[in-house]
């Protein structure tokens, strides 16, 4: 679904070149659920753009659906966004000024979906994240966890092959953070793809499988309950010569 070769992500400022995809090499299947993870600074942002189509990069081949996305063009990058992606933002990106139906409604607007249709396909998505009854309001009516399930849902509506969620609890208490994350295992075995993109590493262990960046390349991809998935916070494996050698990266 996922087959991303040797992609690079060079930054030229000045005279400072900023890798930030370094040669990563990723392949991910249909209903899979990644988390992709590492400290501020190690590329996560940059890939998670690539993948979902909002950037191409400066090397390398990704494949999409079979699709070879990497030398398109932004018009077609978006009709592929539109098609193929659905995405949960950290703050929700929901329009304020569009009720919670409309805002769900919007990208199958976008896709050329006719009135009726979009109207039926929201109602069935906001029925599966348990908003029913909430779909006249505005997203300033609803709680954090609320207004993510509307994003979540708007991100249904379009049948996406993959679900792209960018620190989709970052804004919201943890309880409510753990029930977004219990939703998306849920969508997970209803045999949706899930890619997470998170800093954290105990949001990272709602996933399957673990991919961990560090300076712009993979240092750990398998099982989120294996050694190495998760490192702990607090060590710092540049700076302890015991650890130094040790596979799986390092955390603040
Ligand atoms: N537009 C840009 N221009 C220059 N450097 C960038 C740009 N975007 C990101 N970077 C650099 O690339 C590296 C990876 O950034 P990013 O993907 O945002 O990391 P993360 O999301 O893991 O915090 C960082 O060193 C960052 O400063
Ligand atoms: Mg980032």
């Amino acid at each position: 679904m996922i087959t991303l070769n040797d992609i690079y992500k060079i930054y030229v400022n000045g005279d400072t070149t900023t890798y930030a995809s370094n040669g990563i090499n990723l392949h991910i299947d249909k209903g899979e659920f990644v988390a992709i993870v590492g400290q501020s600074g190690c590329g996560k942002s940059t890939l998670m753009n690539i993948i979902g189509c909002l950037d191409v990069p400066t090397e390398g081949t990704y494949l999409l659906n079979g699709i070879d996305v990497s030398t398109m063009e932004d018009d077609e990058l978006a009709e592929i966004r539109n098609k193929m992606l659905g995405f949960i933002f950290q703050q929700y990106n929901l329009i304020p000024k569009l009720t919670v139906i409309e805002n769900v409604e919007l990208p199958l607007l976008y896709a050329g979906v006719d009135s009726d249709e979009r109207h039926e396909i929201a109602k069935k998505a906001l029925e599966r994240v348990g908003l029913t009854g909430k779909e006249k309001n505005y997203p300033s009516q609803l709680s954090g966890g609320q207004q993510q399930r509307v994003s979540i849902a708007r991100a249904l509506a379009g049948n996406p092959s993959v679900i792209l969620a960018d620190e989709p609890t970052g804004a919201l208490d943890s309880r409510t953070g753990r029930e977004v994350l219990e939703f998306l295992q849920q969508l997970n075995a209803e045999g949706n793809t899930i890619v997470l993109i998170t800093h954290d590493n105990t949001i990272a262990k709602a996933a399957k499988r673990i991919v961990r960046l560090h300076d712009g390349s993979v240092v750990y991809d398998g099982p989120s309950d294996k050694d190495g998935a998760v490192v702990q916070a607090h060590v710092s494996f540049d700076d302890d010569p015991l650890l130094k050698n040790k596979k799986g990266g390092k955390e603040k």
